[in-house]
């Protein structure tokens, strides 16, 4: 899907969602905000998505809230406003925050206010060691209003939280990085390349042990030590359920037969064969809904149509049993399987 407000790209696993509004420095307008909740969905059920890259077009990652379109142009119209303000602060905070799939903020420029809570809500944050930010609130007489001041309650320590939201100053993308809110400034010309480096080593990683990651982290944060343990237990079930081959099995598994050093290395750099094929109750309906079909088609084609009904039917039966010596080495083996009485 393409949307007015946003730019999207695919590639290694990799997808880049960019704020595209440069001639407004990517202020998130109320567009943005509905190509916002769109995409994200969108790209949540993706497979060709394993991790999110945010940016923003031109030199400006994102200006914050568009002040004209939103806060000024609805001063009359409270139910759009509620809406607007609703769907902005639910795609920045609760979204992105539970988001199935890692996400890296790549902040290349201007970030202002609401812009904060885009780099709270995404699990890392990489900048331009020039990159300018600022909760420039306070300079047109407001406050971090919405979600940026969690954001700050967050991820700020307290005194720095307080000196940039109290002056307005701006501090750069080194700066971001020395207090903790982006994990890493780099130069403006290498941010990209690093940043889509990150997102690769990330993307090679089971897919389900990324998601429970987060899920484990971000609801631990809002809980008791007890409830904690009791919800991180409950979730490792839910992991080994998750993949195809648990965890236990494969991933500690295979350290315990000596194949690889977690300490070093992830399970996705050995080798693949040494992954055990899925069984057939592990095969997807859809798969196997395939593959059935699949074979009624060959067993249509190989009947005579001309022969009589009844002869094309016990043709068709055979077809799809397989010749005898097959269905016998089935049976035999079924005979043989642990715990199996031999019958079907
Ligand atoms: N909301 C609405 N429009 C914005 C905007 C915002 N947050 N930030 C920039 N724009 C618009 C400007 O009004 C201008 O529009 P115009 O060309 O129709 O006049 C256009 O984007 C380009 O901005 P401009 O100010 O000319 O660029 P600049 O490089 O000189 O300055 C900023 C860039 C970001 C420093 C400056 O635009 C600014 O201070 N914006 C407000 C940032 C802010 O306070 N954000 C917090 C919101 S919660």
């Amino acid at each position: 899907m393409s949307y007015q407000t946003l730019l999207i790209e695919k590639f290694e696993g990799i997808g880049v969602l960019t704020l595209n509004r440069p001639q407004k420095k990517n202020a998130m307008n109320p567009q943005l905000h509905e190509d916002m909740t769109a995409a994200l969905e969108e790209l949540r059920y993706d497979d060709a998505v394993r991790v999110l890259i945010i940016t923003g077009a031109g030199d400006t990652f994102c200006a914050g809230m568009d002040l004209k379109e939103v806060f000024y142009e609805l001063q009359d119209q409270p139910a759009r406003y509620d809406r607007i303000i609703r769907l902005a602060t639910e795609w920045r905070g609760r979204t992105l925050r539970y988001y199935p799939k890692p996400t890296i903020a790549m902040v290349n420029g201007y970030c202002f206010g609401g812009a904060f809570s885009i780099v709270e809500g995404c699990d890392l944050a990489t900048a331009a060691d020039n990159a300018m930010f600022g909760l420039s609130e306070i300079n047109f007489k407001g406050f971090p209003g919405g979600s940026v001041s969690k954001t700050l309650a967050n991820l700020f320590r307290p005194r720095d939280a307080l000196f940039y939201g109290l002056t307005g100053r701006r501090f750069d993308g080194m700066t971001a990085a020395n207090i903790g809110f982006v994990n890493l400034a780099l130069p403006a010309a290498q941010l990209r390349e690093e940043t889509v480096k990150i997102a690769r080593e990330i993307a090679g990683k089971d897919p389900s042990a990324l998601r429970t990651t987060k899920e484990a982290y971000r609801f631990s944060l809002e809980m008791t030590w007890d409830a904690s343990m009791n919800f991180t237990n409950a979730k490792e079930e839910e992991l080994q359920h998750r993949q195809r081959v648990g965890w236990k099995q494969e991933g500690v598994g295979d350290f315990v037969k000596g194949k690889f050093k977690p300490g070093l290395e992830g399970h996705e750099t050995i080798v693949r064969s040494h992954t055990p094929k899925p069984k057939r109750s592990q095969l997807s309906h859809e798969s196997r809904a395939k593959a059935s079909a699949l074979a009624h088609e060959v067993v249509d084609q190989l009947t005579d149509s001309t022969a009589p009904e009844e002869e094309q039917q016990k043709r068709k039966r055979k077809l799809i049993r397989g010749p005898r010596e097959f269905r016998d080495v089935r049976k035999d083996q079924h005979r043989e399987a642990p715990g199996s009485k031999g019958k079907r």
